[in-house]
């Protein structure tokens, strides 16, 4: 009978690795090649949220990645469900990671791109008020005009598509303000657009070691004409937790 030996087969250890070790694995060598990472965390069981948020899923490792993926990209763009949901605050990173930036030749913050339809985010919140870097407002041609223009006062408004977004539309013209980098933290509506388009370039999921069952959402929503297929980058671990980076074939 064949002998297999497992132990070759162990990933490498989050806590096993430095800060500038751990960024190595996720930075893009070629900065000018547009590309759009999607971060998630998932219970093992595909649960993406644990009572509406998604807190109770990530760990120390997942915030660290979480934190040092922001401190790559030019732009973080964000669904505006997931900004209501997670009660996001400014763009605004922590010294540490702003430092890291600056060493790699990049500004200290990203750039927070939020993406709406309504246009449903109030223009008083700290988001706005707050922001080291002024915001960008990812919306469609069709958005109510009166929320449109109380918000162009505090961020930039981008229209990337006429009744619904369009997700080639955004990326492009993120790039073409310098924004290559983009990184995206959600939310599921969001994503299964984005891979419905087709725009999707890498996606790092930490999956946590719980069974939430209920209904809790996935990490894509919507309808897809044919299942995307992946290739795994790599695999790290912290305790029980696997963080996962794969890459959209093409
Ligand atoms: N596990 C994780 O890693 C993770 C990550 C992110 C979020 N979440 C969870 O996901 C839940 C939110 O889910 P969600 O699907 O509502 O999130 P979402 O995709 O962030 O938000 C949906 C909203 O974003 C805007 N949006 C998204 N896609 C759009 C599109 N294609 N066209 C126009 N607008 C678009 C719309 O905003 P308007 O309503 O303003 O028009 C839409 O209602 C929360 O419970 C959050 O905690 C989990």
């Amino acid at each position: 009978m064949d002998t297999v030996r497992v132990d070759c087969l162990f990933p490498l250890a989050v806590s096993d690795l430095t800060d500038d070790a751990l960024s190595s694995l996720y930075a893009r060598a070629d900065r000018s090649e547009p590309w759009l990472r999607v971060n998630f965390v998932s219970s093992v069981d595909g649960a993406a949220t644990v009572d509406g948020v998604s807190g109770g899923l990530g760990g120390d490792a997942d915030h660290r990645v979480f934190d040092l993926l922001r401190a790559l990209c030019d732009v973080v763009i964000v669904g505006a469900g997931t900004v209501r949901a997670e009660s996001y605050g400014p763009m605004r990173l922590e010294q540490p990671s702003a430092d890291r930036r600056i060493a790699r030749g990049l500004p200290p913050h990203p750039v927070f791109a939020i993406v709406s339809h309504s246009l449903s985010l109030d223009p008083a919140s700290r988001i706005f008020t707050d922001a080291p870097v002024r915001p960008i407002i990812i919306t469609t041609d069709a958005a109510p005009r009166d929320n449109r223009d109380a918000l162009a006062a505090v961020a930039d408004i981008v229209i990337a598509g006429v009744d619904e977004l369009d997700p080639v539309a955004m990326t492009v013209a993120l790039a073409e303000r310098g924004l290559t980098q983009q990184h995206c933290e959600g939310g599921p509506s969001l994503f299964g657009a984005l891979i419905a388009a087709g725009v999707v370039d890498e996606l790092c999921l930490t999956v946590s070691p719980q069974l939430a069952a209920g209904d809790a959402k996935r990490i894509a929503a919507g309808a897809l004409a044919h299942p995307g297929e992946l290739t795994l980058g790599h695999v790290l671990v912290s305790g029980d937790t696997l963080l996962l980076r794969y890459e959209v074939a093409r």
